[in-house]
């Protein structure tokens, strides 16, 4: 495995490889790996001949009172893992590198970007669309890989790549979960061992609003009783919310052959814990 952080090195290597007929695939991260993001790599490589990964903690997409200062940036460590899990290439570039000068031009969606995670971190979404949108420019790889855990910010770049023509086929990975069921995250060593130990109830609240709403329950009641129990375990809440796949739009009752997302984001203490449920499976 080699590491750059100069886009010439980038551009050289994946040059080489698609002159040579390889497939190249993409895995953007913004690093502090865990076995989730390995699972990414893993994806990748199934489905391409070379696989890049970059690191780069985006700061577009923090907000000000977000933790772009705290957020782990354990690069030696990651460096290993990337190498240990298959990864061919590492693209780690500076601030400097990705935005040399101040960017005039932003990207956003109207409607997809205002609620659930876009109501309470505004401008991340546009953030995340302008780096996601440079490194499929930069890197130009066949597929792209990403996690379902962030899903709203799955559905914004597979909105992206359909209306911007990128020609990338994006690869929507499960998310990876401790034994608890708790989704792995980069934030989660944030949480002391008391939040650690209730952190699980995220999923297990949105499993039961699936099934009681895939049962004919109502979706609102549904809802503020999960709601009332996360609050009673010391959840602050951000959202718990029911909606439709393709337009992220809430929904009152559930529609009878449509794709729908059960997402919540809790914080317990200072950290901001997200998952969601896709149904029907
Ligand atoms: O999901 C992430 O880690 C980031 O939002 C991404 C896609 C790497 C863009 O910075």
């Amino acid at each position: 495995m080699t590491a750059t952080r100069e886009v010439g090195g980038l551009r050289l290597a994946v040059r080489a490889w698609k002159q040579a007929g390889l497939r190249v695939a993409l895995v953007p991260t913004m690093g502090a790996l865990h076995a989730g993001h390995l699972d990414l790599v893993r994806q990748a490589r199934a489905q391409a001949d070379r696989v890049v990964m970059s690191i780069f903690v985006n700061p577009t997409q923090f907000g000000p009172n977000e933790d772009l200062a705290r957020y782990p940036r354990p690069l030696e460590r990651d460096l290993a893992l990337a190498a240990e899990v298959g990864t061919d290439l590492v693209f780690n570039p500076t601030v400097e590198t990705l935005y040399p000068g101040p960017t005039r031009l932003g990207i956003s969606i109207a409607g997809m970007a205002d609620h659930l995670c876009g109501a309470s971190r505004p401008g991340h979404f546009n953030g995340v669309l302008q780096v996601v949108n440079k490194l499929f420019n930069l890197v130009q790889p066949d597929v792209a890989v990403f996690g379902q855990k962030d899903i709203q910010q799955y559905r914004l770049i597979e909105t992206m790549v359909a209306e911007f023509d990128h020609p990338i086929r994006l690869v929507r990975a499960a998310t990876v979960r401790e034994p608890d069921g708790l989704a792995l995250s980069s934030r989660n060593v944030y949480l002391s061992a008391e939040e650690r130990a209730k952190a699980p109830a995220l999923f297990r609240e949105l499993n039961r609003v699936v099934a009681e709403i895939g049962g004919g329950g109502s979706v609102s009641r549904s809802i503020a009783e999960a709601k009332a129990r996360l609050a009673g375990d010391g959840f602050k809440d951000d959202y718990l919310e029911v909606v439709d796949y393709d337009s992220l739009a809430p929904v009152a009752q559930v529609a009878a052959g449509a794709t729908h997302i059960a997402a919540v984001a809790q914080y317990l203490g200072t950290t901001r814990l997200i998952d969601n449920v896709i149904f029907p499976p």
